[in-house]
């Protein structure tokens, strides 16, 4: 498990990209790749493991370079990296396509630059404080809303002194749910997912009876909103994580949606999960008032929770006016609100304005700056990661921010601790990235204080003392990033990580082997890999000398702590390949690409067979990797898979030829995270350490839905358009997912099958317009067998 660099060392396969053009040279789709697999890495960094390498300014900085570079080389929206914002699909949650997709909203916020001194206190300008002058004003969240009403008054063909009833609503930080009401009954609820499929999670809502079951209601409809978790329960649970000896939540949000993708439903019993719900989807059956307004009251009178924030005025200036009123109320809520929606009343325009591809044009989202407060670093410490990152962490005099208290905060790396000129005794500005991480933002130069100490490179790792190495690494822009790290993969810190991170929820998930008895472990050499934890023994364990408390008694673990935690370790066993994977402190192997490999491969075994056959640049799986390759490269893998082609077989007749032969690429993973990922795992500490945890009984087979696969089915997408004749459309899913195949929202390329019944429209033209084979129902039974 010791880190691959990610230098140039590392051998980057180029290939070209269907669609751009031929004068882009092989060398800037290389780099745009590689922008690529490192938002992949910090995006997975940063929402999944919430540990950030890098700033929100430097992350923003690589998007930005990310979305020029893929500008130029005129890749198509669709096929850019992050277009979708944040996919919750967990794996071994059975999914459903939402009748309606689940959009976002526009947001409005003001640029941090305008702000000034008052975003160091998290306030938004003021009325009187908002630049006439246009540009400026444009970059302000009013100068953003009041484009929003202009568009929509033109679009209404009202002038601007009609009147403009909008609501407005406090935007609730938690996560967005759909729930279906069927003859008064909560039918199903499921997570918002893509926006076109979410996750279904009807028993995880019951449990949690976070909405009413029942309604008085009797017709169809789909509600939708929020589902969160009150700060109290989120402090209540916290408590009992730390005294149970685990990691705690990082956030009500995180706690919130960690709980709602619980396998085990009954464990949300009383865990005090609540929602608010803000809009009906579609209706049938049902009679609904006209305003927006009104439609709240309607959903307030049937039961569901509406906030008591929403408030309907005319007009833009006052909306703002609300927004910025309400936003000192944050403190007094028992919930976290991030801003503020504006909705328009009339939900009869609401069709007529359209939609983007992302977001409807009835309403827009006005965002809160970012809170920040000042308080002094008093030292500064170096964390040694599970890869042996060298991280500075900023020890601060205890402050309050944006709702928990704030002790220390990443400093990312030293590059950016010089860049910034931060020295130890500095007042520094804190603010929450994303509302979960805190982060220094900024010295208060006017506030150094004499004597304040800068902050050296370290020389020696803080914990095994070997000689740090130091890594320079140029991006494909040109950029340059310095990172430490300590070399040594046995330094007891780099060691202790490693157990950490395999027994973190997002991991193996072992209940009971929190942080101090994984220390106590690592200190007494008893488990230093995490096959070791298997062996360990309950006399072993309950005999293990802790922390002596601070009234000086001296505890053991104990026989009833050793019984559960053996009892938690036996549980592991069966989580399966994805969890095994996540676990292993592979560099770029994170939950989801984990969880897509597991998806891929039925075992450990398969997956190692394909991580050789690809660093042996074996045809099949060098072409189920290597996606966009150019006319050249396809027909040599071609030839060698011994291929029939006409001469001068075009790039399209090779790629045919090679789709019929059954090799189809995989999403989810790159070629430059492939060569990284599948190099660390055929290493023999890999190999060893997976070797153990199958010699202990730990499940390296993927858990995946009990699916018979039917060849001819499994791994083909399908679309299904129009109505058939006797299968409902969700069924049809059902019986095509059964058999391994995939059902996707859209035609393109990739599409395997198009099953249209009847009233086909746009997807039937789309598929012929491809050359996507056509099937019907009959055709459909038929593959099915
Ligand atoms: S209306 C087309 N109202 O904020 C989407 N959204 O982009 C319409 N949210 O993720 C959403 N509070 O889940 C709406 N009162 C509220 C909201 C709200 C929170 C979330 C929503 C979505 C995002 C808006």
């Amino acid at each position: 498990m010791a880190r691959t660099p990610k230098d140039a060392s590392v051998k980057v396969p180029s290939g070209a990209r269907n669609g751009a053009p031929a004068d882009a040279g092989d060398e800037q789709l290389t780099g745009l790749k590689e922008l690529e697999r490192q938002l992949r890495h910090h995006d997975e960094r940063y929402y999944r493991q919430a540990e950030p390498e890098i700033s929100d300014a430097t992350y923003d900085e690589l998007r930005d370079r990310y979305a020029a570079l893929a500008q130029a080389l005129a890749i198509p929206e669709a096929e850019r990296y992050g277009r979708k914002p944040g996919d919750d699909h967990t794996a071994g949650f059975e999914t459903v396509r939402h009748r309606v997709p689940m959009l976002s909203l526009e947001k409005a916020a003001t640029e941090p630059a305008l702000l000034g001194s008052l975003q160091d206190e998290g306030r938004d300008l003021p009325l009187a404080r908002v630049p006439a002058e246009r540009a400026q004003r444009g970059a302000t969240a009013l100068g953003k809303l009041e484009q929003w009403e202009r568009r929509v008054r033109r679009d209404l063909g009202l002038d601007p002194e009609a009147p403009l009833p909008v609501v407005i609503e406090p935007k609730i930080d938690g996560i967005s749910v759909s729930l279906v009401y069927e003859g008064g009954r909560l039918a199903r609820a499921a997570t918002r997912g893509n926006g076109i499929e979410g996750d279904v999670i009807t028993a995880q809502v019951a449990a949690a009876e976070a909405v009413p079951l029942t309604v008085r209601a009797r017709g169809s409809f789909e509600i939708r909103g929020e589902l969160y978790l009150p700060r109290a329960e989120f402090d209540r649970l916290n408590g009992l994580l730390v005294e149970a000896g685990e990691r705690p939540l990082v956030n009500p949000r995180n706690g919130c949606a960690g709980l709602m993708k619980r396998k085990d439903a009954e464990a949300l019993r009383g865990k005090g999960v609540r929602s608010f719900l803000y809009s009906i989807a579609w209706h049938e059956g049902v009679k609904l008032p006209g305003p927006h307004w009104e439609r709240l009251a309607w959903v307030r009178e049937h039961g569901f929770a509406v906030h008591s924030g929403i408030a309907r005025v005319d007009g833009i200036a006052a909306a703002y006016d609300h927004c910025l009123a309400y936003a000192a109320k944050r403190p007094t809520l028992d919930h976290d609100i991030d801003g503020m929606v504006v909705k328009l009343d009339d939900t009869s325009a609401w069709a007529g304005l359209g939609e983007t591809e992302h977001h409807p044009k009835w309403g827009i989202a006005y965002k809160f700056p970012p809170e920040r407060v000042a308080t002094r670093l008093k030292d500064v410490t170096v964390q040694v990661g599970k890869t042996g990152r060298l991280t500075p962490v900023a020890e601060l005099e205890p402050v309050f921010v944006a709702g928990t208290t704030v002790s220390r905060a990443s400093l990312h790396n030293f590059a950016e601790v010089k860049a910034k000129d931060v020295r130890i005794g500095d007042m520094v500005l804190i603010e929450k990235a994303g509302e979960i991480i805190p982060q220094v933002v900024r010295v208060d130069l006017a506030k150094r204080p004499k004597g304040a100490r800068e902050i050296p490179w370290p020389r020696c790792c803080p914990v095994c003392e070997t000689e740090v190495v130091v890594e320079r690494h140029t991006d494909p822009s040109g950029k340059e990033a310095v990172g430490h790290y300590c070399p040594n993969p046995a330094c007891p810190a780099q060691v202790r990580e490693r157990l950490r991170h395999f027994s973190s929820r997002g991991a193996m998930d072992i209940q009971g082997l929190g942080s101090a008895v994984v220390d106590k472990l690592v200190e007494r050499g008893i488990a230093t890999r995490p096959d070791a934890l298997y062996r360990l023994q309950a006399e072993q364990l309950a005999t293990l000398e802790m922390e002596v408390a601070s009234n000086g008694v001296r505890r053991t673990f104990g026989p009833r702590n050793a019984e559960n935690l053996l009892r938690a370790l036996h549980d592991s066993k069966a989580r399966g390949l994805a969890r095994v994977l996540a676990g292993l402190s592979i560099h770029d192997l994170g939950e989801k690409l984990s969880e897509d490999l597991a998806a891929r491969f039925a075992s450990w075994d398969d997956l190692l067979a394909f991580a050789r056959d690809y660093l042996a640049d074996e045809p099949k799986a060098a072409l189920a990797v290597r996606k966009n390759l150019k006319r050249e490269p396809l027909l040599a893998y071609a030839t060698r898979l011994g291929l029939e082609l006409p001469d001068g077989a075009t790039k399209d007749q090779i790629a045919g030829a090679i789709k019929a032969a059954d090799i189809h690429a995989f999403g989810g993973i790159d070629e430059t995270t492939a060569e990284v990922v599948f190099r660390e795992i055929t290493s023999p500490t890999v190999e060893s350490v997976v070797g153990g945890l199958a010699a202990a009984g730990v499940s390296l087979r993927s858990v995946r839905e009990a699916t018979a696969a039917i060849a001819g089915v499994a791994g083909k997408t399908f679309v299904l358009t129009g109505t058939l004749p006797t299968l409902a459309r969700g069924d049809a899913e059902k019986l095509i997912k059964a058999a391994g195949g995939k059902c996707s929202g859209s035609v393109s390329a990739k599409t395997d099958y198009v099953v249209a019944g009847d009233e086909a429209g746009s997807k039937l033209a789309k598929a012929k317009e491809l050359g996507v084979a056509v099937i019907d129902e009959a055709g459909l039974r038929t593959l099915l067998g």
